[in-house]
């Protein structure tokens, strides 16, 4: 079925220049960019997007490395976006990221790792929502 997904180029891979190179995978991959923006994180956007990791370990690091530098936020369609964006990605971890993966070929570490990509429809709809007004949104 046609899905969309949120997808977020993470502030390490802004940094390193390849927002183009990431979006060739996308589009390489019959994923269509159907809404965008660059918008650099306040703490509270953070902690608002990652809220069902609130009580991760994780979770302090995770906001500080996403407000530390400008994010590319993207709302993705094709068939299968969600898992094909998913495959496209790799694991979270980049040093498990099968080779030619984004996160194998970007990433750094498990924080900076690149990018974000919904996991499942539902998180999917509201990742999008948070970022993306409906009438933002080109389905094309
Ligand atoms: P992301 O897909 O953006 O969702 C949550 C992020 O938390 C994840 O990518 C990682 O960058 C980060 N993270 C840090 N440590 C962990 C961990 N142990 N497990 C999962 N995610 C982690």
């Amino acid at each position: 079925a046609i899905e969309r997904t949120l997808s977020i180029i993470k502030p390490d891979a802004v940094a390193k220049n390849v927002i183009g190179q990431i979006y060739s995978r996308f589009e390489g991959a019959g994923l269509k960019v159907i809404a965008a923006r660059m918008m650099h994180l306040s703490r509270n956007d953070a902690e608002a997007f990652y809220g069902v990791h609130r009580e991760r370990p994780f979770f302090k690091d995770l906001v500080e490395f996403m407000i530390s530098g400008p994010v590319m936020v993207q709302a993705l369609e094709g068939e299968g976006a969600i898992l094909k964006n998913r495959d496209l990605m790799g694991a979270t971890d980049p040093k498990k990221a099968a080779a030619g993966t984004i996160r194998a070929d970007f990433a750094d570490s498990i924080d900076a790792n690149a990018v974000h990509g919904s996991d499942a429809p539902e998180t999917a709809a509201v990742e999008i929502a948070f970022f993306f007004p409906g009438m933002s949104i080109h389905s094309r």
